[in-house]
């Protein structure tokens, strides 16, 4: 069981859609920390509720990015986690944790990337008329929603989708994508870069 660290700072829907691929033996990885940036979020109820290890934390409360980083760098390392998976996870990696986990940083968007980059992708999507939107799973550079792509999904919005409908939409496709990737890259079917 390769062991790994989730990020969010929302809902925490897709770290649950993880935990319980995982659980349904579909993911050979054991959830060792979840790293959440506000420690009202939901996600944090639902992680302690499924068993997996918190460490939430106020930014504002540390002197710098970077010391906050060198805290989650170290807890991580206390965990053994060997990948992290941002899930919703709505704040820059530093440079710390890109030296840290170089290539083993992984995101999911709720876009077809490059397009719609930064927050609220859906909203961008939906206001942009476009008519087929998706969903992207890349490794994370220092960029926002830049690094090299892993696997997209499409999905067309249908005349009369609403903005909710469409939100729905991608969420259920996140929730099947995120789990095959992580099993994909975990059973070493997709190269890391160098
Ligand atoms: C997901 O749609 C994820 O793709 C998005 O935040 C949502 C979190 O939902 N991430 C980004 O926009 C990153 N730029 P969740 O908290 O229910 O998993």
């Amino acid at each position: 069981m390769t062991k790994i660290a989730l990020f969010a700072s929302g809902s925490g829907s897709n770290v649950q859609a993880i935990a319980e691929a995982i659980e349904a033996g579909k993911v050979p990885a054991e959830i060792v920390l979840l790293v959440c940036d506000k420690p009202d979020a939901f996600v944090v109820e639902r992680a302690e509720k499924l068993g997996i290890p918190v460490f939430a934390f106020k930014p504002a409360s540390f002197e710098s990015k970077e010391a906050f980083e060198a805290e989650i760098a170290s807890r991580l390392h206390t965990a053994g986690a060997e990948y992290i998976f941002l899930a919703g996870y709505m704040r820059l990696i530093g440079p710390t944790l890109l030296a840290a986990y170089r290539n083993r940083i992984i995101n999911i968007h709720p876009s077809l990337l490059p397009a719609f980059q930064g927050k609220d992708a859906i909203g961008q999507a939906f206001e942009a008329g476009v008519k087929i939107t998706g969903v992207t799973v890349h490794f994370v550079d220092e960029g926002m929603d830049t690094g090299p792509i892993i696997d997209q999904e499409c999905l067309r919005i249908e005349h009369g989708m609403t903005r909710h409908g469409l939100q729905k939409a991608i969420q259920k496709i996140e929730h099947s994508l995120y789990p095959n990737v992580i099993t994909n890259l975990l059973n070493g079917n997709r190269e890391e870069q160098n």
